[in-house]
């Protein structure tokens, strides 16, 4: 069900994240990364996933099309400009698609218009139209976007979209592009349109510069917007997009309030959450609601005291609501390939048999290393698949507050062993360092991030890396209980998805 033809209290929810939320500085993800967080949509039951901008490069083309190919319960969106070429290499990605929808684009702001685009209204419009009525005549769903709407001229903008609905644009989408916008202000934009352009579907997509984005998708709602675009986490361009989680949830906890709803399974959403932040190391602040660490923490004994006798003292909504529950002691070190294939169903995690297997052998291995093993190890393992071309086989690092920082590496690149030593500022330099001179390679460390899986001293570090390796930027993450084998398998990892990368094989 999509904006379009859902009931009238319904909200349909846009899910922008591979999208709007990829292009956040170290946001961004590979294509099975991508395909795997898509899975987790579905499953969350967002109406809409917009899988990516199809012409932006043929691997970004390639992700769109493996989506469309793979999602059957949800639309699939591709982002276009207003030019031919783009649309239709939109259309072909999700051609596969059980519902592909086209995103049209243009800006509508004078300050858009003359410093970006350079264009007058006129043609602006008449580009808007053309545009919607191609992606129209190639796709059955069709959405078209006013860039830098809410700074946009009404007169101007109330003109283009009563232009692209007459043109066969399903949704038209008001975007407060730079997050300048205030509730009130926003909400009014959607009330002169519902009244001015009869029959109209609008959609609200809020950036979070002023940390509105969620209040302003509140207000569109409450003034006629019938679906609204948002991220996992609220990652997005600048400060972020609205925070997907934190949008379902108000309308859910103040149902009495809005008297509207969504359909996504509020149960997944912390799954969603974890999956994307290990994917790209960026974790919510430990006080972001709904999916920060503390969100349902309550420290003070007062309140402690009260959500004892009641949760409702303190608490407006259960942990268990949004997926968040106590974590589960999974398995032993004797469990088996089934009962890991089996607690990873119940995760809705379905791997290939061979990658079965994979993640049964790590298992293995990290059972020797540490004695509980949670659901957040499990999903570290699969997250964390080891570069197999270029491998650890051994390191060793003599460092100490009063001594020079040494460390050697032994490492296999393509079926080849190389080692070096090196001298570093710090245990992780020398190391690295010990990488480089191994690899033959120049590489330079752009961030660089890492937390425990789970709580104990003896917890698994997940480390997420990005690197510049020539013009290219790459992310790899691993997982061990040793951090510097784990920043060193993560080095590995985006130094192989850089050279995949430039062979030209899809990562
Ligand atoms: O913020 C924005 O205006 C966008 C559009 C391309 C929808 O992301
Ligand atoms: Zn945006």
């Amino acid at each position: 069900m999509t904006a379009g033809t859902s009931p009238a209290t319904r909200i349909a929810v846009f899910d922008t994240t591979l999208r709007d939320g990829e292009q956040s500085p170290g946001c961004s993800m590979n294509r099975v990364e991508k395909i795997r967080l898509a899975h987790q949509l579905q499953r969350m039951n967002v109406d809409v996933i917009e899988a990516g901008f199809p012409v932006a490069s043929p691997g970004e083309w390639e992700s769109v099309h493996a989506i469309a190919s793979e999602i059957r319960n949800c639309s699939i969106a591709g982002l276009c400009r207003t030019r031919e070429a783009d649309i239709t290499a939109a259309a072909k990605a999700l051609a596969p698609a059980a519902r592909p929808r086209i995103h049209v684009f243009i800006a509508t702001s004078d300050i858009h218009l003359e410093h970006k685009l350079r264009m007058s209204r006129p043609e602006v419009l008449r580009q808007a139209v053309e545009a919607v009525r191609l992606a129209k005549s190639l796709a059955p769903e069709v959405e078209f976007s006013a860039e830098d709407a809410s700074r946009s001229d009404y007169g101007f903008l109330r003109e283009v979209v009563a232009a692209v609905h007459g043109a066969g644009a399903d949704v038209v989408n008001i975007p407060d592009t730079v997050g300048y916008a205030v509730p009130e202000e926003y909400g009014a934009i959607f009330a002169a349109l519902v009244k001015d352009v009869p029959g109209v579907v609008l959609s609200a997509h809020c950036h979070n510069d002023l940390g509105l984005a969620v209040a302003n998708s509140l207000a569109a709602v409450r003034n006629g917007a019938r679906q609204v675009e948002a991220t996992i986490n609220g990652v997005g361009e600048r400060a972020g997009n609205t925070a997907l989680e934190e949008f379902v949830m108000a309308l859910k906890v103040r149902s009495g309030n809005y008297g509207f709803s969504t359909r996504v399974k509020t149960e997944e959403i912390t799954h969603a959450s974890h999956m994307l932040a290990s994917i790209t190391g960026i974790w919510p602040q430990p006080n972001k609601a709904i999916v920060g660490r503390n969100a349902f923490a309550h420290e003070a004994g007062i309140h402690q005291h009260g959500v004892i006798k009641n949760p409702l003292t303190y608490e407006i909504m259960t942990p268990e609501s949004v997926g968040a529950g106590e974590s589960l002691l999974v398995l032993g070190k004797h469990s088996g390939k089934h009962a890991i294939e089996s607690r990873l169903e119940a995760l809705g995690i379905e791997l290939e048999p061979e990658e079965i297997e994979q993640v049964t052998a790590r298992f293995k291995e990290l059972a020797d290393r540490k004695k509980f093993i949670y659901d957040e190890d499990l999903l570290a393992l699969v997250a964390n698949a080891p570069e197999r071309r270029a491998r650890l086989i051994r390191y060793q690092v003599v460092s100490g507050n009063a001594l020079l920082p040494t460390a050697s590496v032994e490492l296999e690149i393509d079926g080849e062993t190389r080692s070096a030593s090196a001298v570093g500022n710090g245990p992780l330099d020398a190391a690295l360092r010990a990488t480089d001179t191994a690899l033959g390679l120049e590489l330079e460390l752009v961030d660089y991030h890492t937390r425990a899986v789970t709580v104990g001293k003896d917890a698994q570090a997940e480390v997420v890396v990005r690197v510049r390796y020539g013009e290219m930027e790459v992310t790899g993450h691993a997982a061990s209980t040793d951090s510097i084998e784990a920043a060193l398998k993560a080095y590995l990892s985006a130094v192989g998805s850089a050279r995949a990368r430039s062979e030209g094989v899809a990562a």
